[in-house]
């Protein structure tokens, strides 16, 4: 599997990314979205969430574990930050392969839950307002989606 890079200078690039990104998503798509505190993790879902024609305003869920929007799909915006893994069987597989679009902050601390083909996207705080955007898919229609995004 390729993976694929891109460099924002400001919030509004990052969210348009997302935006367009949106536009490529199918039912049951499952995003991993990793990077450091403040690297726009949450930025980047709003973009992506303005891309999938929600209205209302996205923000952190971190005291919630699942936020649920509203859009052409729906958006299921989760932040894992506070989750335990286990082997145990969480409850999460009704929302990764259902028939919304799953974003998930900090997902490598659910690793035992996650399906095997996702989307994995890596947030890099380059400098002041530049970052990084990784983009790793894992699975056919990922790739395929990925290599849609080469604009
Ligand atoms: N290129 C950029 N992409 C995304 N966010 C950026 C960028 N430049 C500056 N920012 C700012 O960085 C902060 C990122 O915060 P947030 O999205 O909440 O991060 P996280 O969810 O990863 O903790 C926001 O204040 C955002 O405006
Ligand atoms: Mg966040």
């Amino acid at each position: 599997m390729e993976a694929y890079t891109f460099s924002t200078k400001n919030a509004s690039q990052t969210q348009m990314f997302a935006e367009q990104l949106a536009h490529h998503l199918f039912p049951g798509s499952v995003i991993l979205l990793e990077g450091d505190l403040g690297a726009g993790k949450t930025t980047f879902t709003q973009g992506l969430a303005k891309g999938l024609g929600v209205k209302r305003n996205v923000n952190s869920p971190t005291f919630t574990i699942i936020k649920e929007y509203m859009g052409k799909m729906p958006l299921y915006h989760m932040d894992v930050y506070r989750v335990k893994d286990s082997e145990e069987d969480l409850g999460f597989d009704e929302y990764f392969y259902g028939e919304g679009v799953c974003v998930i902050e900090w997902a490598h601390l659910i690793e035992a839950q996650l399906p095997d083909e996702y989307l994995k996207i890596s947030l890099l705080h380059k400098g002041d307002d530049d970052r990084e955007i990784q983009i790793l898919p894992v699975g056919d229609r990922y790739e395929t989606l990925s290599k849609e995004l080469e604009i």
